[in-house]
């Protein structure tokens, strides 16, 4: 088949996460070798807004493979979720003659995308997101690294505790999803999980009971990984030294959960999904997410995957279970 495509743009979105700079340096070179321009969109889709951009070559994606963040920058856009907004951005990416935009980023930069496929522009979509909250994919970019640095950070938590004997709450993020969580705390052998998906988990007075029980017992520690979306862990804390008499502490990781050299899961994954976005585009393919679906590097079309859903997996408390002591 001929290629049509003759020039791209591509950007990332949302929250940052490590193995993005990897995903670019794929798509910039993989579209160079074959004969396609590249213009690196900044600030996500405030670089179509703003006509802020860039035109990349194989050197602009040198030594990055290995660092975190994004070199093209990110942003959530409200502006352009407005009618308005979007039409300027499509404008622009006429004007800057884009036949196609990848998009690398999580579930609301992909509905930006959907937005842009609406006004007649080819998107690629690439998920790229700690949380593993998108649906129609096993796997998102920057997840295995922000788990891996989440959990040496319950693994420091955890010595201090037990010297203490005291009971820590240790927040991660995951927006409105459980998944840092659940692999967090079932790694570090955490005393309990609790997540968005079971809030019911997080009954107070339960709590309670359960860390008097396990401290009377002789544990030394009682750690409890908080999902974000379940709530402030610092008052979980106060509630929980209240009701049991046992020194509580609250920790809340944040933002370094997303920085750092990303894993070689993430670079291999990421520069995976990179290529295959551009051969979609070589292959005539329009308006895909490129996902892992049992494990395999695949794509499907952009409206069927942003109607699927996502329910934590039951393996996962079955294990939070299955490993408890009881
Ligand atoms: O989506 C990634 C994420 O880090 C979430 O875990 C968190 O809720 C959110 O982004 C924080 O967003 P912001 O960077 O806008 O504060």
């Amino acid at each position: 088949m001929i290629n049509r495509i003759k020039c791209i743009g591509v950007l990332s979105s949302g929250g940052d996460a490590p193995g993005m700079n990897a995903c670019i340096r794929a798509v910039v070179r993989t579209a160079i070798n074959n004969g396609i321009d590249v213009k690196g969109i900044n600030r996500g889709f405030n670089g179509l807004l703003e006509n802020e951009y860039r035109d990349m070559d194989k050197n602009s994606v040198s030594n990055i493979v290995n660092v975190g963040g994004t070199i093209l920058y990110t942003a959530r856009s409200k502006e352009f979720m407005t009618e308005e907004g979007l039409n300027i951005a499509v404008n622009n990416s006429k004007k800057m003659g884009l036949d196609a935009v990848i998009v690398i980023g999580g579930d609301g930069s992909f509905r930006g995308a959907k937005k842009l496929k609406e006004k007649g522009i080819n998107v690629i979509g690439i998920p790229a997101t700690i949380d593993l909250d998108i649906p129609c994919t096993e796997y998102t970019i920057g997840f295995d690294t922000a788990i891996n640095t989440a959990m040496e950070g319950i693994d420091r938590i955890r010595d201090t505790s037990t010297s203490h004997a005291r009971c820590s709450i240790v927040e991660v993020m995951g927006r409105n999803a459980g998944y840092i969580a659940l692999y967090t705390g079932i790694s570090t052998g955490a005393e309990e999980i609790l997540i968005p998906e079971k809030k019911e988990l997080a009954s107070i007075d339960s709590i309670i009971t359960r860390v008097k029980i396990a401290m009377k017992k002789g544990k030394k520690h009682y750690i409890i990984v908080n999902a974000e979306g379940v709530g402030n862990s610092y008052e979980l804390a106060k509630k929980i030294e209240q009701g049991t008499g046992i020194e509580t502490r609250a920790t809340v990781l944040g933002y370094l959960q997303r920085g750092g050299s990303p894993t070689c899961r993430d670079r291999v994954l990421a520069s995976i999904m990179g290529v295959s976005a551009v051969k979609n585009l070589l292959d005539g393919k329009q308006n895909r997410i490129i996902v892992v679906k049992n494990g395999v590097v695949k794509d499907i079309d952009i409206d069927e995957g942003l109607n699927m859903t996502k329910g934590i997996l039951t393996e996962f408390l079955d294990t939070v279970e299955g490993v408890e002591s009881k």
